[in-house]
């Protein structure tokens, strides 16, 4: 079932979106070599708290932190310990999720910590393009497959891997709703897009192959050949002209974007 949103809730999911945004933005600038991630993590339970929010990762499915740190060949869920320590040249994904009055937001950002390979700052840029190519497709009347197929082409034509084992997916009162949004696909295929669909879109795209392996913590996702791996993600709706809106990137109009 796929719940279609209205203009008041749109307005929900806009305003948690922009707190998620807020939050997101400060755990950017307060990554430093030398920190651990469980550090980061309880700053961003704090800054999600002060927004009278809640962390909505938290107890998801049992899983027991606020945010997912994943680094270098890990892809997503990775777990944040006191004991794992953020290192120069690292590439680290931050994954955040909170509910504001009911309503759901979702996004995640790579960055490179200090210095970092021209290889890797390359793969974390085709990853947000990756995004960006694919939220374009969002559009009223295209179809699910749209989006996909825009990501895969982006990310294989510069010789990565479109991880396939996990999706975007619809988002609203919960986080995970349907559709689920495949990062690889076909043009044309696939649930038709509607206003009032709001879908977390995001990316995971590996330097090497797509497959992936679970860790025995039974949550972090690490790519089978260790290559380093790169997310990106944001809450977006369908709006009321078909066209999509960022809801994780307040102000942020896809026009501007030069592609
Ligand atoms: N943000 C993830 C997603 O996009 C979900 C995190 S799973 C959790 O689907 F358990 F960490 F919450
Ligand atoms: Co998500």
């Amino acid at each position: 079932m796929i719940y279609l949103k209205n203009a008041q809730q749109i307005e929900c999911m806009r305003k948690a979106g922009a707190i998620l945004f807020e939050v997101l933005c400060r755990l950017r600038e307060a990554i430093k070599p030398g920190m651990s991630t469980a550090e980061l993590d309880v700053y961003a339970e704090q800054l999600i708290r002060k927004h009278k929010a809640i962390p909505s990762f938290l107890d998801y499915n049992g899983y027991p932190a606020s945010i997912c740190a994943s680094l270098n060949e890990e892809v997503v869920h990775g777990i944040p310990a006191d004991n794992v320590i953020i290192q120069e040249g690292d590439v680290l994904s931050v994954d955040c999720g909170l509910i504001l009055d009911g309503w759901q937001s979702d996004s995640a950002f790579t960055v490179g910590v200090g210095q970092i390979s021209p290889e890797k700052q390359k793969l974390i840029q085709v990853t947000e393009e990756c995004f960006f190519k694919g939220v374009r497709q969002a559009i009223a009347g295209n179809h699910v497959g749209d989006i996909g197929h825009a990501v895969q082409e982006h990310a294989e034509s510069h010789g990565y891997g479109v991880i396939r084992d996990l999706t975007g997916h619809g988002i609203g009162r919960n986080m995970h709703e349907e559709p689920s949004i495949p990062n690889f696909g076909k043009a044309g295929h696939g649930v038709k897009l509607r206003p009032g669909m709001a879908l977390a879109i995001e990316p995971m795209i590996a330097m090497g192959d797509w497959r992936v392996e679970e860790l025995e913590d039974g949550w972090t996702i690490v790519t089978a050949d260790s290559s380093i791996c790169s997310h990106y993600e944001h809450t977006i709706v369908v709006n009321e002209n078909g066209l999509p809106e960022l809801l994780s990137y307040p102000g942020f109009a896809l026009t501007e974007e030069a592609q």
